[in-house]
């Protein structure tokens, strides 16, 4: 049994979900739900970073107290996630008490260690980021991201980030793993390259008073990265009691922090300093993936125009598809477009007609000519030992794919695995065979059901309710898991199944 924990950024609660954060929460939900199919022990934390300037904004803007909006906003986001069939383990705010206690621990123990120090700082900051420049950084007068920035200056407490640096290279270069994808993890050694600077890690309540105040000086209050940074420890009960209780030693060193590209250099950099200088371990692996593009190829996000919203395509397309479509269609590190004729191409072609029509032609066979009944297992034909085969060698794969953070190609697996069978079908053509030789037609019957329960349960992490009806109607009533999946010749002769509905209309 492994152990798994997986972490996706916490969003800012400034505005309502929108379809990158539903990706990248939708990916950990499937890939969380896969470890559990594996037996595996594996946690899965998601929530909201709710301190801050752009969250404090948002809040003005609309009249209200920053918690009351923050208290609003969360229930959206988490309406969504329920709509999307997504089921964190934990769900973390940053106002939960013991959260802003665990920031108060590590910034108080970083204090007196003489790891953090004050001094007078002038620089450029962006609201929209949350990050500070250096005049140097600029690029035209605004970050390198290309995002508006603000001249601060005042005195602020700085983490001495700068120490960590040969330490962080030495790690990364030893760990090939540590930041992926390669493309990702030159990234971050290039930027490494130039001399890191300290880290500003507060702000005076003059000029923003939410957050969470330092320990060390009720006049400031954290700098909203350090504190979200810290959730995906705090979560896990390590200085104050956890909404777990203390699962720190259990998970921490197999942590996987799944995050956008955007927010690379604060969990590569920012983070495993802020973890050595709190003399913790690090995370097993920082795992950057794409954008959703649109169709002229820019990032979906809201500060650059309209976005797609997650609960209209689930409308359009229904929930299970819509998970389908966004493992499916992109490698998890790459970009890739959105648009709605992607989404209906990929859901017709793979879900209707391959999987959806196998379900439905193996049904209506069994009901027709066996009564509704399972028959017996038999393997006579060359084509039913070469299915056997391939159906037996995709449970594993499909595991070794998910470890390896590729879902995309285990998916994959199953869908070959469905276009054999459609295939095998074709060949030995139970229709026909039934009016002469109905042990051959069985025999074809029983392979194809057989495929189809497999299908089922290692589809089940993607597709949870359309994967539930479709084990219903076989009259498989487990619940999934690994076993089953790697297992050919389960389902017992006698069993009903129903002649079972369209498994997914064409869209
Ligand atoms: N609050 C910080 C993260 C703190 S984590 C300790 C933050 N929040 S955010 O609300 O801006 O969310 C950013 C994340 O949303 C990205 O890292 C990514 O996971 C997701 N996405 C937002 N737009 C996206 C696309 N267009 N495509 C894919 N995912 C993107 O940053």
């Amino acid at each position: 049994m492994e152990t798994f924990y997986i972490t996706t950024p916490i969003y800012y609660v400034n505005d309502t979900p929108h379809i990158g954060h539903a990706y990248t929460t939708v990916v950990a939900d499937i890939l969380n739900r896969y470890h559990k199919l594996f037996a595996d022990d594996s946690f899965f934390l998601t929530g909201t970073d709710e301190h801050g300037q752009k969250v404090q904004n948002a809040a003005k803007a609309r009249g209200l107290e920053p918690l009351a909006h923050c208290d609003e906003m969360v229930l959206r986001f988490q309406a969504v996630w329920q709509e999307l069939a997504i089921q964190p383990d934990f769900f973390i705010r940053t106002t939960m008490p013991f959260h802003q206690e665990c920031v108060q621990r590590c910034l108080q123990v970083l204090f007196d260690k003489g790891e953090i120090y004050s001094d007078e700082y002038e620089g450029w900051y962006s609201v929209s980021e949350e990050i500070f420049y250096t005049e140097k950084d600029l690029v035209n007068g605004k970050s390198p991201a290309g995002k508006e920035v603000q001249k601060v200056k005042e005195k602020n407490y700085f983490f001495k980030m700068s120490a960590y640096q040969e330490r962080l290279i030495k790690t990364i270069e030893e760990n090939p793993y540590f930041i992926q994808p390669d493309g990702k993890r030159s990234e971050v050694l290039g930027f490494l390259k130039a001399p890191l600077g300290d880290l500003c890690i507060s702000r005076p309540k003059s000029r923003l008073n939410w957050g969470i105040e330092l320990p060390f000086d009720s006049e400031y209050v954290t700098y909203v990265w350090f504190d979200a940074l810290v959730n995906y420890i705090s979560a896990l009960g390590i200085h104050t009691q956890g909404p777990k209780g203390d699962i720190f030693d259990r998970y921490w060193q197999s942590a996987v922090h799944l995050i956008g590209k955007d927010i690379l250099m604060t969990h590569a950099v920012y983070w495993p300093t802020m973890l050595m200088a709190l003399n913790l371990p690090l995370p097993k692996q920082i795992f950057a993936h794409g954008w959703w593009l649109t169709d002229v190829g820019s990032k979906m996000s809201k500060s650059e125009g309209p976005v797609v919203a997650p609960l209209d395509m689930k409308d359009l397309v229904g929930v299970d598809p819509f998970r389908y479509f966004l493992i499916r269609d992109i490698y998890l590190g790459n970009d890739a477009k959105f648009s709605k004729e992607l989404v209906l191409a990929r859901i017709n072609s793979e879900l209707a007609n391959n999987f959806g029509n196998l379900a439905s032609r193996t049904l209506n066979l069994v009901q027709k000519y066996l009564d509704g009944a399972v028959p017996a297992p038999s393997e006579t034909q060359n084509e039913t030992k070469e299915l056997c085969i391939l159906a037996l060698q995709c449970a594993p794969k499909v595991r070794d794919h998910i470890r390896a953070m590729a879902p995309n190609v285990a998916v994959e697996q199953i869908i070959s695995l469905l276009t054999a069978t459609n295939k095998y079908l074709d060949t030995l053509a139970p229709w026909k065979a039934a009016k002469s030789d109905l042990p051959l037609a069985a025999e074809s019957l029983y392979s194809a059901l057989e495929v189809l329960r497999i299908s089922a349960i290692l589809l089940s992490p993607v597709m949870p309710n359309k994967m539930a009806t479709l084990l219903g109607w076989l009259g498989w009533n487990k619940p999934p898991n690994f076993e089953d999946a790697a297992s050919w010749q389960l389902l017992s002769e006698g069993t009903k199944v129903s002649k079972g509905e369209v498994l997914f209309p064409r869209i």
